[in-house]
């Protein structure tokens, strides 16, 4: 329900986005709460006018994606805790013309771990070391986990959380924590639609061993595809995205917006059925 002169634009920034389903998400919910708003796809190739630009269109707010999460921190008039301490920024909401940054992706993250019972004595292989990997860790230190892998392609980016925690590891390959590990996730793009797929041989693995794919289109990753090969628990992104939405939708209207099986219909049946 558009209404000129209270609409607020809303979008996300990231490159490539073709593969993100939260305009959709956000414009039904849009939709369904009569708000006078419209939620854009915005890919873009850097960031440094970013303030400008959307200060003068007066957006209401923003998601960010990769390669952007952390990269954007420096353009924001403050932050909240939950990014200050994963120092990545999912959520961006513009009042009273400031730009402020939030960190949802930590609740996404924990509502698809919410239900399964995982073996938190074992040690955790984190995949990728970007703005999703920092809330990950950040969840994993909250609940204790002792020990960490962080296994990514440029060492560098993987020292930058390293150095903020105690008791995490650094390595290129997973074979050898293979019989170890309770929980792999995969916070790269790896396995994205359009993105080449995140080749791990899962044949070692012990049995107890939980697979998770934050990647939700497609749905079944190359990844999740061999969890299921070996009759590994599995999680798959689809519940992280529409925790982490839900929560960006509620910074932006104050409204915890509703999940029902109609919704969650619609948003499978755009997802890529490679
Ligand atoms: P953001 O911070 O917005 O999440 P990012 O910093 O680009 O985005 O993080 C993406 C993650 O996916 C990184 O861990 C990245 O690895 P590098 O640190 O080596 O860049 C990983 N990634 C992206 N494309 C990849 C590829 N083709 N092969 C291996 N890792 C890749």
């Amino acid at each position: 329900m558009i209404d000129n002169k209270n609409f607020r634009a809303l979008g996300i920034i990231g490159s490539p986005l073709n593969q993100s389903l939260s305009p959709f998400l956000h414009n039904y919910w849009i939709n369904q709460y009569k708000i006078s708003s419209y939620y854009l796809p915005l890919p873009i190739k850097n960031i440094s006018n970013i303030k400008v630009s959307l200060k003068t269109l007066n957006f209401l707010g923003l998601n960010v994606t990769i390669p952007y999460k952390k990269k954007i921190i420096k353009h924001l008039d403050s932050i909240d805790k939950s990014a200050k301490t994963t120092n990545a920024v999912n959520t961006l909401l513009f009042k009273n013309n400031k730009m402020k940054g939030y960190n949802t992706d930590i609740i996404g993250f924990k509502k698809g771990l919410s239900n399964k019972d995982w073996n938190k004595n074992r040690p955790v292989i984190v995949f990728g070391a970007g703005g999703a990997a920092e809330a990950v860790v950040y969840f994993l230190k909250s609940e204790n986990i002792k020990n960490i892998i962080i296994i990514n392609r440029t060492k560098s980016n993987a020292a930058k959380i390293i150095k903020r925690y105690k008791n995490i590891k650094y390595d290129y390959k997973m074979n050898d924590y293979m019989k170890e590990a309770g929980l792999i996730i995969n916070t790269t793009s790896l396995g994205m639609l359009g993105y080449p797929d995140l080749k791990v041989k899962l044949n070692k693995i012990n049995k107890e061993a939980i697979i998770y794919d934050i990647v939700y289109n497609p749905i079944n990753t190359k990844l999740i595809k061999n969890a299921k090969k070996y009759n590994l628990t599995n999680i798959t992104g689809l519940e992280m995205f529409i925790e982490q939405a839900r929560a960006s939708f509620s910074i932006w209207f104050n409204i915890q917006p509703e999940i029902n099986n109609k919704l969650i219909t619609s948003i499978k049946k755009r997802i890529s059925k490679i």
